[in-house]
């Protein structure tokens, strides 16, 4: 079992490239399954998520190549509807997407339940309705069986469910007519995968905005893309960068999809400079109280909920977290109390008295975000902090140690 050892206390510096984006590479791949013909994916993070949407991708028939470089080469001609192994849906949430691959090529899919970050319910009750709405009759037992005569455009209402959104629109695009999805997430991954689609020959409009628009297409032809930098990556090095005092400089990432992260980090105290494709993140003085809610997109990111309140437990005065997306997403902030961390929880509200300092003590990730929130409190800390979980933080984040040491971080991998 890995553990990440942290000795803490040091101010980063230097340079950082932000790999791609791990939710909109996972659903990419999975699109690539409606496609006819072969596709190439690049920018892909190599991380362990990554590899497994890989690997049930060839379960189901098709030939793919991945490799460390970020590239992917997916033949999906082979593809049978076949039951996705368990053992492999069970590790991750993305699995729900195949769902939405196996009803747009065969009208008919039988899944295992999925997994992902125990991080409160995961329902995934919009996803079905959606795809009734197209015409499936959904059976739930032991698998989730969805089978429909033929798939019919049609209107689909969501509440902003970034899974949901994405299933739909895979589904849609390869059924009959035209679907109308309100009520869209409009988070930059949503974004990329219409994009995708619509290289590959899809009709799909307003992706980013509250309504996505599909006229069903019968083929989908070969299509080269470029996954986009993962916004939550950007966030975490934004806030390693405040939380260590350092000065960091964030390449080949978005900075208008950072904005609402930016304008908090500023309110610490952070300086955050913006470049058309980087952003530079210091910090001198002391840090001090602020509030988050998280919301969807533009909105502040959930992900970004849990390292962002580690850095708040040292900055100077009360802050409030309110976390309106998941119901257990503060476990990391019960194991920093360990570390000295000041913290109330009461249900999704976090009280947080910032300390003068944090102690390094051996702790646990429970989730890959508070993977990357006890990586933030380790950095921070006095002394020596030692990870376990590392396990979660692999799922999303790629070389974390060697990224970290390029900035000075004094980490290890054991
Ligand atoms: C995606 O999960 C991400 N995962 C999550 O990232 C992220 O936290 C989340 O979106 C929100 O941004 C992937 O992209 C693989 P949702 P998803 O459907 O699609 C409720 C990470 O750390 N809901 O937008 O599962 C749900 O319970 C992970 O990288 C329903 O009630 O999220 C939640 O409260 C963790 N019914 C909220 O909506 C449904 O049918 C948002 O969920 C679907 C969702």
């Amino acid at each position: 079992m890995n553990k990440l050892v942290i000795n803490g206390g040091r101010r980063l510096s230097g340079s950082i490239s932000v790999s791609g984006a791990k939710n909109a590479g996972l659903p990419v791949m999975a699109a690539a399954a409606l496609c006819d013909d072969i596709c190439i994916i690049d920018n892909l993070p190599y991380v362990k998520d990554i590899i497994i949407m890989g690997e049930l991708l060839r379960c189901m028939g098709a030939e793919v190549s991945l490799s460390p470089n970020g590239r992917a080469v997916i033949n999906p001609r082979g593809i049978k509807n076949v039951i996705p192994p368990e053992d492999l849906v069970a590790k991750m949430r993305a699995s729900t997407y195949l769902m939405g691959i196996l009803l747009g090529r065969f009208h008919e899919a039988c899944v295992p339940p999925p997994g992902g970050c125990s991080i409160g319910a995961r329902p995934i009750d919009q996803h079905l309705r959606g795809f009734e709405a197209l015409g499936a009759t959904v059976t739930e037992g032991e698998f989730l069986t969805l089978k429909a005569q033929k798939l019919v455009g049609n209107d689909v209402y969501l509440e902003a469910s970034v899974g949901a959104t994405i299933n739909l629109i895979l589904a849609a695009t390869k059924a009959e007519g035209v679907t109308v999805i309100h009520g869209c997430a409009k988070e930059p991954h949503v974004v990329d995968v219409a994009n995708f689609l619509n290289n590959m020959g899809a009709s799909i409009r307003g992706a980013g905005t509250d309504t996505i628009r599909i006229r069903g297409v019968q083929h989908l032809r070969s299509a080269s893309y470029t996954i986009i930098p993962d916004q939550i990556e950007t966030g975490t090095w934004m806030i390693i960068a405040a939380a260590t005092k350092g000065d960091i400089v964030i390449e080949n990432c978005i900075p208008t999809h950072m904005e609402v992260v930016s304008d908090k980090l500023r309110k610490t105290g952070a300086e955050v400079i913006e470049g058309d494709d980087f952003l530079r993140v210091r910090c001198d003085g002391p840090l001090t109280a602020t509030n988050i809610r998280t919301m969807v997109y533009p909105g502040f990111p959930t992900d970004l909920q849990q390292p962002m309140s580690a850095m708040l437990t040292v900055a100077r005065g009360r802050s409030v977290i309110t976390e309106t997306i998941y119901e257990q997403r503060y476990r990391h902030l019960e194991e920093m109390r360990r570390m000295g961390a000041k913290v109330q929880v009461e249900d999704r509200l976090a009280f947080i008295d910032g300390v003068d300092k944090l102690y390094g003590r051996s702790v646990e990730a429970t989730d890959l975000r508070a993977g990357a929130a006890l990586i933030v409190a380790g950095l921070m800390a006095e002394g020596t902090t030692t990870i376990s979980g590392v396990k979660y933080i692999d799922r999303g984040y790629e070389r974390i140690e060697d990224k970290l040491t390029s900035v000075g971080a004094d980490v290890r991998r054991i």
